[in-house]
């Protein structure tokens, strides 16, 4: 039986919402409210209580948070950036526009994120920020990741581009670092229309010159008190971020619905599935498996319909744009990349493709 089943579907999620999204755009239009303006700080507000963050600074991608999160924290040339071997090149690509040095750490084979003892070890006197990671929506220990860094008098700033909405003992990330930063790439459990990116904090000061940097350097137009950035978002993301906030609780709920019933079905199979919760909370933005022979596995599921991703299939310190890392090890970081594989899960992933996905999978890694 082939069916088929999308990594993900925008279509079918903009179908659902499609009358509060086009009044939103329309309202943009109607205002002409293109850049920044009313829309962009009605979500700041919604999304900096969502999180329970007192401040919330919308930019223009998560890259641009993390860079200007790092620049509030004070990091520079000669400082050092600890973060997780298995991310997004673009955290660690964040910590290189500051001009500071990123130092990796191996991660847990089994959360994915950075290892407590492995931040431990690498703590220096130079570092000065920890960017824990909450890859594929799981976020990072961040109370054990919270005690290292205040023993050590160091800064945490939460890459939470992936987990809109998850939770570590109870409470949301965007309130845990000093800082977090999100990405609304169009993929992501909250999805711009377009580019996207916010950072949330409680520290006045902070969120002061965060807004300033965004839209370079000023508060007022054409003055400017120091050399920033345009990072600032469009009216329209904006808006539809707005509207698509709503829908957040709703979609992640399906989502971890959605990752039971492929737990409940890949129960036994020869393939290792992502962890369960315990204080981490996961909002499943990826549904991440292990399999010995991912080629065929991947060729198993495309014949049968199905398409799947790999987050991510060369480490950073592999890739040519860190060639000045390639000679650092990270065991379990290089022994996940040939293995890992990403399912489709988003919420209106139906119960007969899951169960479709499952059955394909389970045969596949069985036989
Ligand atoms: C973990 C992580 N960090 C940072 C980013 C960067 O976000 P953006 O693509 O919005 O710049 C992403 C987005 O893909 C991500 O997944």
């Amino acid at each position: 039986m082939t069916m088929r089943v999308p990594f993900l579907d925008l279509k079918a999620q903009y179908s659902d919402i499609k009358g509060e999204i086009d009044a939103a755009i329309a309202a943009v239009i109607n205002d002409c409210a293109f850049v920044l303006g009313k829309y962009v700080a009605g979500f700041e507000e919604d999304f900096a209580r969502y999180c329970g963050a007192k401040h919330c600074i919308a930019v223009d991608t998560g890259t641009s948070a993390l860079h200007l999160a790092l620049l509030a924290a004070g990091v520079g040339p000669g400082d050092e950036v600890m973060t997780a071997a298995n991310t997004f090149i673009a955290t660690v690509a964040a910590i290189s526009h500051c001009g500071a040095t990123p130092i990796l750490v191996d991660v847990d084979p089994k959360t994915y994120t950075a290892d407590l003892d492995g931040l431990r070890k690498a703590i220096t006197r130079r570092t000065k920020v920890i960017l824990p990671v909450h890859l594929y929506g799981r976020p990072a220990p961040m109370d054990a990741i919270n005690a290292l860094a205040a023993e050590h008098g160091v800064t945490v700033i939460e890459d939470a581009c992936q987990a809109h909405g998850a939770t570590y003992a109870g409470k949301r990330a965007g309130q845990w670092g000093q800082a977090a930063c999100f990405s609304f790439y169009p993929g992501k459990n909250l999805g711009a229309y377009g580019e996207g990116g916010a950072i949330t904090t409680n520290n006045d000061e902070w969120a002061a010159k965060l807004r300033m940097w965004r839209d370079h350097g000023s508060r007022q137009k054409y003055h400017h008190e120091m050399i920033g950035y345009n990072y600032r978002m469009e009216g329209m993301q904006g808006a539809i971020l707005g509207v698509k906030l709503k829908h957040l609780d709703d979609w992640n709920r399906r989502r971890r619905g959605k990752a039971d019933r492929y737990r409940q079905k890949l129960a036994g199979a020869n393939l290792v599935l992502p962890p369960a919760d315990d204080a981490a909370q996961s909002v499943y933005h990826l549904f991440v498996v292990q399999v010995d022979d991912r080629s065929r596995f991947q060729e198993d599921l495309k014949e049968a319909g199905i398409d799947t991703l790999i987050h991510y299939p060369i480490p950073v310190h592999k890739q040519k744009a860190y060639a000045q890392l390639s000679s650092q090890s990270f065991p379990v970081t290089e022994r996940l990349a040939p293995r890992i594989v990403s399912l489709p899960i988003f919420p209106e992933l139906t119960q007969q493709q899951i169960d479709h996905v499952a059955a394909v999978a389970r045969r596949s890694v069985d036989l």
